[in-house]
Parts: structure tokens; C-alpha cells; sequence
């Protein structure tokens, strides 16, 4: 009889491409995908806690098993990623829902197989956390079972060394661990000729790739190994810290088409004061600058951010430096998080922490200006031409659909099958974030 798995995943791309870890190792143990947990012999969340809410919405959905286990008892419940590798976090879990099977942190990832054996041949609950002494393996072969064609993330390096004092990461992460770019270029050469057309690559701060390995090959050194192949792809990759963004990687960005022209760089906050405060080692003059030589070398480049607002102490005039920042880097979209402290960083222990209801009029006030900006800049798009990876069909809208090389998502109906191709789109409507487009046949330019 088959038996089916169900991944619940939360937070970021890094966690999205573990679940296409976790997912190959379940089929190698005989297990299929389905599509609804009461289908599912095997549950697995792989957590977040990036803030408050990623956890509480974990919690949440763990709790609402509990029904479904009791009339299945033989199901499995897993739980890993970030939550479960905080101090204590493991406990709490077993504590608060009793019937979770395994508990798996981030360094046991490739282990979840044994641990479902063990589970297996044994009544007790298997809980796996290791400290964060993990080593990228020489031979790291590729495990994933890739539902994302024609897109793949490939990992580049592990945890982070940076410590920004608001952040969990380097603790449930880990120190930075380099894979070896033979291993990196081999797994992406081996996408590109089974046809995946995007790559990004994917690590806590890429440009410290191979620091911690003897600087062996950079980062930008990297970029251009992998542009030397001639065929048509997108490389993307995330994410950088203003901190290490440098004129050699923009300089590459700039030279090699695959590679897309869209930036994240997360500058997190406007004043100065409050970037210090956040150990980000940058001012928000030198974010300028950096974004100022960016458009210089790659003046269509387009740039993103995350923004923070509440950081413990932070006044009226400090956000408005944020705001204005935000105005003078002209991004064309940002991510805006509401400050949440996370327990064993150093932002959580600090004084002046901010009420809820001044955070809560900020995020209103800056997510006002940044959709503005956004839209202001989406409107141009219309009549203009731009080329889009058709990824997939929406069968609700009964149209295909694909992201352009600065991730805008373009919509388009065709009587052929797509998905795969580079697609040139002539915009017909930009009234929202979407692009809607007819296709241009024999017309591959970007406008
Ligand atoms: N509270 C709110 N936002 C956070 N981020 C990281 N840590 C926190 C936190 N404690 C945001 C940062 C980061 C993005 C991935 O999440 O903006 O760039
Ligand atoms: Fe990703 Fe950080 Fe969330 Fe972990 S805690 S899933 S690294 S965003």
C-alpha cells in the first residue's frame, strides 16, 4: 500500500528548499506526496521563528492535529527547522503536544530518515538536536525532489556569522559553513542540462561565501564560474548584507546577463543610530553609496529591501529616517516587518522596547509609502514589452503565468503549453503588483 507525506513549511526560501530535502528523503523511504493531511501516513512542519507570529502560526497548526492523530494513530507527526533548534524549544514542543512523533533541529535535517526508523521500530517519541557543529559533507549530492520547474534553489553556504542583535538566525543556524564550488557548479550544471532555466542560489549572507573555507573561491568568482555556460538561464541569488556588498560583485552582476538585475539588500532601518544599535555595521550614507555605484555600473537595475520598524528605542525622528531613506534609495518593493524581540538575542534584553500600538502606526505609515512608490513605478510597465519564465498555468484564471527577470509576475493566455519558456509579454494592464500581457511571437528583446 502507498504511503503518503504532507510538508507544511514556513519562512523563508532557504527553509522551502530543505522541504525539498525533506521531501526527498521520505520518497527514498517508499513514502508520495498528497495533497491534504488527513490523506498523510507522515506530517512534517518545518518551522520558522524568525518572528512571533512564524511560530505562533507553527503552534497553531501542530495543535490542530491533535484531533486527526487520535483517530489515526499510526500517523506521524515530525517537526524541524528553526523553532525546534532554539533553547528549550524541543522540550516545550513535547510538552505542549504530546503526540508529536520526531523533533528534528536544523543541523538533522539529512538524518530524518534514520529518525523515522527509529520511530518506527520503537513507541517513544525521537527527539534529534544537535549543536551547531555541522559540517558541509565533501560528497553533498543533490537530495532534493524539486517541484519548483523550471526554477531551483541550490544552497551556496549555511548559518551566518554576523549576529545583527535583533536576529535569531546564527543561533538556530549556526556559524557559516561553505559548500565547495565544484560541488556547487556540478549541481548546477546538472539542473541546467536536465532544463531548469532559473537558479538562485542561496545562503544567510552569500557575499562571505568560502570565508570560512580559505576564501578558495569568492563570491563574484562564483557567479562568473557559473556564467561561463552559454545557454540560456537566470541566475539570481540572495541574500546580501550591505556590510560585504562590493564593487568586484557588482561588476560581475553587471557583466553577465544571465545574471538578473534585480538586488535584495536588506538596509533594515534609516538612522544611523539605530543601524549601530542593530550591529549592522553600515550607515545608512554608505547603503547610499553602495546603491548609488549600483546604478552606475547597472543603471536598469532594480533593488528591494526589508525594513524594520520598532527596534527598542526607536523615536519618531529615527523612523523618519527610515521613511526618508526609503524615499531616496527608490526601491521598487520592500519587504516591512514589525520589530518582534526573540529570546537569547541581545535586542531582546534591551531597554526602550516599543508599545505595540507605535510599532503598529509605523508599519501602517511605512507600508503606506512603499505602496505608493511600488505603485507609482508599476504603472509604467504598460505597453512596454518584458520577458517573462512561464512557470505555470492558473487554472482559476485560465491563464499561464511567469516572473519577468525583475521578479514582476506577468500573466498571459496561450494555446500552447508554456511552462519552461522564456515568454515575451507587450504589458496590456499594470494596474496592480500583476502584469497582464499578450504574447509577442518572435520578438525575444526586452524593451
Ligand atoms: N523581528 C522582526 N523582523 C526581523 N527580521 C529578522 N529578525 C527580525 C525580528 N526579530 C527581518 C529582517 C530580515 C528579514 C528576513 O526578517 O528584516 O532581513
Ligand atoms: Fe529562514 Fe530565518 Fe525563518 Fe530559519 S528563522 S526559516 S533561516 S527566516
Amino acid at each position: 500500500m502507498e504511503k503518503f507525506y504532507f510538508i507544511i513549511t514556513y519562512g523563508c526560501q532557504m527553509n522551502v528548499h530543505e522541504s525539498e530535502k525533506i521531501a526527498g528523503i521520505l520518497r527514498k523511504r517508499g513514502y508520495v506526496s498528497c495533497n491534504a493531511e488527513g490523506e498523510a501516513d507522515i506530517i512534517v512542519f518545518n518551522t520558522c521563528c524568525i518572528r512571533e507570529n512564524a511560530e505562533n502560526h507553527a503552534y497553531g497548526n501542530i495543535g490542530a492535529l491533535k484531533k486527526l492523530k487520535k483517530a489515526k494513530p499510526g500517523l506521524i507527526i515530525a517537526v524541524g527547522g528553526c523553532m525546534t533548534q532554539q533553547p528549550g524549544a524541543a522540550e516545550k514542543l513535547r510538552k505542549k503536544f504530546p503526540f508529536v512523533d520526531i523533533v528534528f533541529g536544523t543541523h538533522n535535517l539529512e538524518e530524518l530518515g534514520d529518525l523515522l526508523d527509529k520511530k518506527q521500530a520503537g513507541k517513544k517519541a525521537v527527539v534529534e538536536i544537535a549543536e551547531g557543529k555541522t559540517v558541509v559533507k565533501e560528497n553533498d549530492a543533490d537530495i532534493s525532489y524539486r517541484t519548483s520547474y523550471p526554477n531551483a534553489w541550490v544552497n551556496i553556504m549555511y548559518g551566518c556569522n554576523n549576529f545583527c542583535s535583533y536576529c535569531i538566525v546564527p543561533y538556530v543556524r549556526g556559524r557559516e559553513r561553505s559548500r565547495k564550488p565544484e560541488n556547487i557548479l556540478a549541481e548546477v550544471n546538472a539542473l541546467l542540462d536536465e532544463g531548469y532555466k532559473e537558479i538562485t542560489l542561496l545562503g544567510q549572507n552569500v557575499n562571505s561565501y568560502g570565508n570560512d573555507t580559505g576564501g578558495e573561491m569568492s563570491f563574484p568568482a562564483l557567479l562568473a564560474e557559473i556564467c561561463k555556460r552559454k545557454d540560456k538561464f537566470r541566475l539570481r541569488f540572495m541574500t546580501s548584507n550591505p556590510k560585504d556588498f562590493g564593487e568586484e560583485l557588482i561588476r560581475v552582476v553587471a557583466e553577465n546577463e544571465q545574471i538578473c538585475k534585480l538586488i535584495h539588500l536588506p538596509v533594515q532601518a534609516g538612522s544611523d543610530r539605530i543601524l549601530k544599535l542593530m550591529n549592522r555595521k553600515y550607515t545608512s550614507g554608505e547603503y547610499l553609496k553602495k546603491v548609488e555605484l549600483l546604478r552606475k555600473y547597472i543603471p536598469n537595475c532594480q533593488l528591494t529591501t526589508d525594513l524594520m520598524v520598532g527596534f527598542p528605542t526607536e523615536t519618531e525622528e529615527d523612523f523618519q529616517d527610515t521613511l526618508d531613506l526609503v524615499r531616496k534609495a527608490d526601491f521598487s518593493t520592500a519587504f516591512t516587518f514589525v520589530y518582534s524581540p526573540r529570546s537569547g538575542t541581545v535586542a531582546a534584553g534591551m531597554d526602550g522596547q516599543i508599545s505595540d500600538e507605535v510599532k503598529k502606526d509605523r508599519i501602517m505609515r511605512l507600508v503606506g509609502l512603499v505602496n505608493s512608490q511600488t505603485r507609482e513605478k508599476s504603472s509604467v510597465y504598460l505597453g512596454k514589452t518584458t520577458e517573462i519564465l512561464c512557470e505555470d498555468f492558473d487554472s482559476k484564471k485560465n491563464c499561464y503565468l511567469g516572473r519577468d527577470e525583475y521578479g514582476r509576475m506577468g500573466y498571459f493566455t496561450s494555446s500552447e503549453n508554456k511552462i519552461g519558456q522564456f515568454v515575451t509579454l507587450k504589458i496590456t494592464d499594470a494596474s496592480g503588483v500583476s502584469l497582464y500581457g499578450e504574447e509577442v511571437k518572435g520578438n525575444t528583446e526586452e524593451e
